[in-house]
């Protein structure tokens, strides 16, 4: 199936927007696979060999997906030197926050944040790339319209533990809690060079939650998705094997658009071999490693340890890795080229092709 209403913003080439900070916060209650074990039929051999799962976060009780957006926030924050009454924007990617008003409005006052506007996205796991896309836009049409200079904070969270079926054993393995943020505005040198994000809502089967809809759910009347029936709890479902195959392919083909839109527009074009290093969704050990060897980049330039210890921590996944000091060996330079790519519900999938700057 061909993806529907595709959508490319190609970003301006002489305004360098980029990050300027970043920061994580994942709980301290660690779930390990044999921990699992004692809770559905499953063992810690086979959730490593099909997922290269070791452990993932859990929220604690009295630990809420808001104190992980916060948590992650003021460390972006704190990273850039930036005073939160600097920030003009706040986008926030989730999918697990069941209730309104926005994660966004309550991290903003949370973090006194009071001169941003704040809304939340929600595109899957691929929530943060489009959160970025949304900041990016935003922070270019003040500059150029109005030629102010704001300050976005993008934060990628999900409690993916608020919507598992801990019965289930074909999804429970797979989820972690946690959160990311970075804080974006224009730079010097390197930033953003293009982003891509594109959508197919026919696969919204595959992959799915009811959980937003719980509260208004009246039992007795007629339920407002078919897959909704009384006694079955709106838990995330999913198709694994099928998500398997469109994942790859996608993300796959995400990232290599990312390099062409860039190389249209730059009289001295690269291609994958001058990518440093690639920022994965981490779904699955198995994705990124197929991902890494179709787009032929080796998996020492690919963040992989994310998945090991995180699990699928859904929008988060990605700048969780921007800030964990086991992603990679080497530092990118500047002047090196990274690669942000994700893939998910929905489906909803997409990529950001970086260029790391001069310290400021
Ligand atoms: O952001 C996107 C998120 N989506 C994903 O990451 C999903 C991508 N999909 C996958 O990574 C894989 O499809 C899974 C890891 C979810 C599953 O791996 P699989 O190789 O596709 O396994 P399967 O679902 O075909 O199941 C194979 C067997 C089944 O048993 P039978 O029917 O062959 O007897 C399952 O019941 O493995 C069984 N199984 C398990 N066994 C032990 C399923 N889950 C487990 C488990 N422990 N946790």
């Amino acid at each position: 199936m061909p993806w529907l209403d595709q959508q490319v913003a190609l970003v301006h080439p002489d305004l360098k927007i980029g990050y300027v900070g970043a920061g994580s916060y994942l709980p301290a209650k660690v779930l390990t696979n044999d921990d699992l074990a004692e809770i559905v039929d499953t063992d810690n051999e086979w959730i490593v060999r099909r997922t290269g799962i070791r452990e993932r976060r859990i929220l604690a009780e009295d630990e809420s997906i808001l104190d992980m957006a916060v948590g992650a926030a003021l460390a972006a924050l704190e990273d850039a030197n930036v005073d939160p009454s600097e920030i003009t924007d706040i986008r926030v990617g989730v999918n697990t926050w069941a209730r309104f008003p926005s994660l966004a409005t309550q991290l903003q006052a949370r973090i006194g944040a009071e001169h941003a506007s704040a809304a939340d996205v929600s595109a899957g796991c691929a929530g943060f790339v489009y959160a970025v896309e949304e900041a990016y836009n935003k922070l270019y049409v003040e500059r150029v319209r109005d030629e102010r200079r704001g300050t976005a904070l993008v934060v990628g969270v999900d409690g993916l533990s608020h919507i598992t079926n801990w019965r289930d054993r074909s999804t429970c393995v797979l989820l972690g809690d946690g959160a990311g943020a970075v804080v974006m505005r224009e730079v010097d040198s390197g930033g953003i060079m293009s982003i891509s994000t594109c959508a197919d809502g026919q696969h919204g089967d595959l992959l799915y939650s009811d959980s937003v809809l719980e509260a208004q759910w009246d039992p007795g009347g007629p339920a407002p998705f078919s897959h909704v029936t009384e006694g079955v709890r709106p838990y995330l479902h999913m198709d694994g094997r099928r998500v398997y195959g469109v994942a790859v392919k996608t993300m796959v083909e995400e990232a290599r658009k990312v390099i062409e839109m860039f190389n249209r527009e730059n009289p001295t074009p690269i291609g994958v071999d001058d990518v440093a290093f690639v920022y994965p969704h981490q779904a699955n050990l198995r994705i990124i490693e197929k991902v890494a060897s179709k787009l032929d980049i080796p998996l020492d330039r690919v963040y992989t340890t994310g998945i090991e210890r995180f699990g699928n921590t859904s929008t988060a996944s990605i700048p969780i890795g921007y800030v964990d000091p086991e992603a990679r060996a080497e530092p990118s330079r500047p002047g090196d080229y990274e690669i942000d790519v994700a893939f998910g519900s929905g489906f909803a999938a997409g990529a950001i092709l970086r260029q790391v700057g001069e310290p400021s």
